[in-house]
């Protein structure tokens, strides 16, 4: 091997040695450089004559040219190891199952109330809502129910501290108070034109909450839901009630095939009284009366601690259950497994 060819494989050599750019840089400066190797060949070749010129210079020539080539190969393998390395640093396995984003939803009962809300929304009622904690006078005087009543005992109303029978003092024990607390916003808004003769528009609201009583089984929590109804004005009557409710359950179970009965009833608000009771004709509760509501002809003097003359205004209220509805729309047998908040029971409904 000739001085020229060594030299050359003595560049290879420092070429691949190099690890980074930097040291690949470094090596090169040593033959290509200023003072490297090669200038110093070319510097040699001043005492030559023009001949040996020639072909010195041609030899040189080409040992450089083999030296840069080296150079150029040496980074391209150093500038693609990087790459490697960086593409594996950040490598991505496009066949893991993604990352889910947990989607919430409506609770079933929460799905009822808004089910109910758009059915009598449709039919000209309005929606109030109101205090979960209330005075004994809007729960049960207001409501003709007597002092002596049981619903008013600790057995079946919780009561809270510090209250006083017209301040707040216990949990309601149905959406009923709102009837009151409705009306009286109402009348007192149209007072003039009821005291001028000219007479009020129709209240026509639905009231859906909590309500709670000291109960407790596979039926009964004590916290549940109702949902009020009341129509009153100058000609409202039973039979106005019967079609209400009648499309209601329709629309509601999605079924014409379902029938109602009005069973005589008792609530010290109402008179006449009615228990609402349904009847499928098909699927699998075909044939039971099921019970769902409360209702009846408002109270003369329920009428009248709304601020309204009995003898002129008139109308039926109703009281629901939300919590049974979604039950038989369901078909969940277990109060219970709305309250739990076990997912997985909730997660069916989403
Ligand atoms: N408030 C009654 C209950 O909780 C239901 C009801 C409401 C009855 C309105 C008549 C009229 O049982």
């Amino acid at each position: 091997m000739n001085e020229l060819d060594a030299l050359v494989e003595g560049a290879r050599e420092a070429f691949a040695q190099a690890a980074t750019p930097a040291e690949l840089e470094n090596a090169k400066a040593l033959f290509l450089g200023k003072s490297g190797r090669i200038t110093d060949l070319m510097k040699g070749m001043a005492a030559l004559s023009v001949d040996e010129k020639k072909t010195r210079g041609a030899a040189i020539n080409q040992t450089k040219q083999a030296v840069e080539a080296a150079l150029t190969a040496r980074r391209q393998a150093l500038a693609e190891a990087e790459l490697d390395l960086q593409l594996k640093a950040e490598a991505l396995d496009v066949t893991l199952p993604g990352r889910q984003r947990g989607q919430g939803g409506l609770h079933p009962v929460s799905l009822t109330l808004e089910r109910i809300e758009a059915i009598f929304g449709s039919m000209g009622f309005e929606v109030a809502e109101g205090p979960e904690i209330e005075s004994d006078w809007f729960n049960f005087t207001a409501l003709n129910t007597p002092e002596d009543h049981p619903a008013r005992s600790m057995h079946d109303t919780f009561y809270v501290e510090g209250g006083s029978a017209q301040a707040p003092n216990l949990l309601r024990t149905h959406t009923s108070p709102m009837q009151i607390r409705h009306a009286v916003q109402h009348v007192k808004r149209h007072r003039a034109a009821i005291d001028s003769g000219a007479g009020m528009p129709e209240i026509r609201v639905i009231a859906p909450g909590r309500t709670y009583r000291v109960d407790s089984d596979a039926t009964h929590s004590p916290m549940f839901h109702q949902c009020e109804g009341l129509w009153i004005g100058e000609n409202v009557s039973f039979k106005d009630l019967k079609y209400v409710f009648t499309d209601f359950c329709r629309t509601f179970f999605e079924s014409d095939d379902l029938v109602l009965r009005f069973r005589p009833s008792f609530f010290p608000f109402t008179e006449p009284s009615a228990e609402i009771d349904i009847q499928f004709q098909s699927g699998p509760l075909a044939g039971r009366w099921l019970e769902v509501a409360g209702s009846g002809q408002v109270h003369p003097n329920v009428v009248r601690n709304m601020g309204l003359d009995p003898e002129r205004y008139i109308g039926f209220a109703f009281g629901m259950g939300p919590d049974r509805l979604t039950m038989l729309r369901y078909g969940v047998n277990d109060l219970r497994l709305f309250f739990d908040g076990d997912i997985r029971f909730l997660k069916q409904f989403r």
